[in-house]
């Protein structure tokens, strides 16, 4: 098997948590690739040889990206969505509608083709493992071919038939749909099941009969919550023991407390908040609460188009207080933890080699130099996809 030594690492970051602080910075570091895995890592002057030799030439290494949050398999474009929003239009769960008839109508092709397009400008930018979730089909077939679209660029498919209920149709049929043929129809192309718990969505009730149906054939829970509104939807998550919840934009004092006390970890995603002008989750009262957080971009059509990890850990740095290395460190090892993944997100002996050079000394510049593409390499399971 051909082994590869990238050396000459200014500084990299491991997320190791056998090595010294939050991210396991190594300086003057080297690590050895061999089928698809890290086979070692430690300082450049005591690497072992390899068949291949790439020089990082002082510039930092850090893991790469794992977004656990996104909605790629829709058609169409809201771009006027959002020019209404950014003239004083508040953003509604409705807007999801509209994307719904543009999927429906769009051929098995066209959709794969744009998830594709999506996956590749996620991938340039240092994601190399993400999540995606249907929820713009909202019907029985249109669900189930959303998620074998998406199934082709992940094994982290969820499924979101919750989204929204489809016009024409009562919330109580809908729920009944979803739990019924829907998710029979969807759950062999599904890892995860998620559900929209807010005004003008789902309720906690629906929700926990949803996620209830989805458990019962397999599929491991999820939830969009408070995200627009204070409710329960966290506290759920927390009761039933979920392993992510997400947005939590408006939280109560319980809901942080509940949050506390499970190992339930909260994945904030501020590009929904840069996109929507709503003010940004607590994230510096969560850490110091004590509550585990990830970063993922929630890349969708509505309420948030960007696919840059970058970009998230850039706004929360700036705008949730949160340290540069907290964001990193939420944008890939605890991201791998919100979709319960111990394989990726750290770079240490027999994880993934899933790697990202950057063109830049340290990882600060992510937060640093926002806006900026710094990503000059990535590699996949070891192989290198750009640079
Ligand atoms: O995560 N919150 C629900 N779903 C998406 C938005 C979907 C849309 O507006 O199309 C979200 O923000
Ligand atoms: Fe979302």
């Amino acid at each position: 098997m051909t082994t590869t030594v990238i050396t000459g690492i200014g500084e990299l970051v491991t997320n190791d948590p056998g090595r010294e602080g939050l991210l396991g910075l190594v300086h003057d570091a080297a690590l050895v690739v061999e089928g698809g895995r890290i086979a070692w890592v430690g300082p450049a002057a005591e690497a072992p040889e390899a068949d291949v030799q790439v020089d990082a030439g002082g510039r930092a290494v850090i893991p790469g990206f794992v977004d656990s949050h996104s909605h790629l398999v829709f058609a169409g474009d809201r771009s006027a969505e959002f020019e209404a929003r950014m003239t004083g239009q508040p953003y509604t769960a409705g807007g999801i509608r509209t994307t719904v008839a543009r999927t429906r109508a769009a051929s098995d092709e066209q959709l794969t083709s744009h998830v594709a397009r999506l996956v590749a400008e996620m991938r340039a930018q240092g994601t190399t493992t993400l999540e995606i979730k249907s929820g713009y089909g909202l019907s029985v077939h249109d669900e189930a071919r959303s998620l074998a679209v998406a199934r082709q660029f992940t094994e982290e498919t969820t499924f979101l038939g919750a989204h929204v209920v489809p016009a024409d149709t009562s919330a109580e049929a809908y729920v009944d749909l979803v739990t019924g043929p829907m998710l029979a129809a969807a759950a062999p192309h599904a890892r995860w099941i998620d559900v929209f718990c807010e005004d003008g969505a789902f309720d906690v009730d629906q929700a926990r009969t949803i996620l209830a149906a989805g458990s019962a054939s397999g599929l491991r829970g999820r939830l969009h919550a408070n995200q627009l509104t204070y409710g329960g939807g966290v506290q759920l998550a927390c009761e039933l023991g979920l392993v992510a919840v997400d947005h939590c934009t408006f939280l109560s004092p319980l809901d942080v407390e509940s949050l506390r006390d499970s190992r339930t970890i909260a994945t904030l995603l501020p590009g929904v908040e840069f996109s929507t002008r709503q003010p940004y989750p607590d994230a510096r009262g969560l850490l110091d609460a004590g509550v585990r957080i990830a970063l993922a971009s929630d890349c969708n059509p509505g309420s948030c188009f960007t696919s840059s990890m970058a970009l998230c850990i850039a706004l929360a740095v700036r705008e949730m207080r949160m340290s540069p290395a907290e964001a990193l460190h939420a944008a890939t090892a605890m991201g791998a933890a919100a979709l319960d993944r111990d394989d990726v997100g750290v770079l240490a002996p027999g994880k993934a080699a899933d790697l990202v050079l950057l063109d830049a000394p340290s990882y600060v510049h992510l937060a640093y130099r926002p806006g900026v593409p710094l990503v000059a390499g990535v590699w996949q399971a070891g192989r290198p996809t750009l640079g």
